[in-house]
């Protein structure tokens, strides 16, 4: 549990965030530890970093790393996600399902079932309504008695998963969505990058829609500058510059639309993935570099 004094903190900054332009929204995520690779030294061995990653799930209180963001509601997401999510959040009925992978304390589903004076009302996804059922899932349980609370109202139209990462869970377990939202979670955290798209895919209904950002990488839109340095860096097989949009549109099945705003400092791509068959298929891509951090660096390579 968070002690009194973090909640208040986090409350300041939940004020600050409403307040604030999405472009220093962004920037604050940008504080805290250094978000590039340390070119110099050696890279530690991928087991140790994701131990020390595994501890950063753990932290509790005042021992949570600056920058391991764990509030976030609806509002943030609306700001963070790609333009057409609220609508497709407004839209969703009494049958379909939403899946918020790296929830932390799942406070975009409070909100989503919150009445709607007592979420910012006149923000974007304020109208969202609470109609259909969500799943909340984080590797970590960041469940807080909000939580609880909420969960002994709706019963079973709210769930909260956690113990482990997305690739290890079935779809039997899950179930179909028909979307699958990702802010900072495991979309920017997860080691195996391919295997998360797939198992995303598999858990979207046909017809579904992917929502996520990633930050510090190549973005689709923009030339390379000698020095940028990447935090999520993709390479091909020969080893040359791949763009995150440009790996995912090699896909089978889906639509990819990658979105960017110019002024937003880390460069960000927000990312949109409509499932529109369903023998889906992701290009698998292999980890060279893994370093711990909130979100880690990594590198990852197209398998040929
Ligand atoms: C920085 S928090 C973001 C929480 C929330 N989305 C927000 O914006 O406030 C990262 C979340 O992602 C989760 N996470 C990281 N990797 C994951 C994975 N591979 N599968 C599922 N959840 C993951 C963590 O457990 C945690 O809940």
């Amino acid at each position: 549990m968070i002690t009194d004094s973090i909640k208040s903190s986090v409350q300041g900054w939940k004020a600050a965030v409403a307040r604030l332009s999405l472009a220093s929204v962004i920037a604050l995520q940008a504080l805290g530890p250094p978000a590039v690779w340390p070119q110099e030294s050696a890279q530690p061995r991928i087991d140790e970093e994701t131990e020390k990653q595994k501890k950063i799930y753990q932290s509790r209180g005042a021992d949570v790393p600056d920058g391991y963001v764990i509030n976030r509601g609806l509002l943030d997401y609306a700001g963070y996600l790609p333009s057409g999510f609220c609508d497709a959040l407004e839209k969703l009925g009494t049958q379909d399902r939403w899946l918020d992978v790296g929830t932390g304390a799942g406070h975009a589903i409070l909100d989503y079932y919150a009445p709607l004076n007592a979420v910012a009302p006149a923000g974007k996804c304020a109208r969202a309504g609470g109609i259909a059922s969500a799943v909340a899932m984080s590797i970590e349980d960041r469940r807080t008695d909000a939580w609880h609370r909420l969960a002994a109202r709706l019963g079973e139209r709210i769930r909260y998963v956690s113990g482990k990462a997305l690739r290890h869970y079935s779809v039997d377990e899950l179930g179909k969505f028909s979307i699958i939202t990702d802010v900072y979670g495991g979309f920017s955290y997860t080691e195996d990058l391919s295997r998360f798209m797939e198992k995303v895919l598999s858990l979207l209904e046909v017809g579904g829609h992917f929502y996520t950002i990633l930050q510090y990488v190549h973005l689709v839109t923009a030339k390379d500058s000698p020095g940028t340095e990447y935090q999520t860096e993709l390479v091909d097989a020969a080893g040359r510059g791949e763009k995150v949009c440009s790996w995912l549109k090699k896909s089978a099945c889906v639509q990819v639309t990658c979105e960017s705003k110019g002024t937003w400092e880390p460069p960000t791509e927000q990312i949109s993935i409509r499932k529109v068959c369903s023998d889906v298929s992701v290009a698998r891509m292999k980890l060279l570099k893994f370093q711990a951090g909130n979100p880690p660096n990594r590198r990852f390579q197209l398998e040929p």
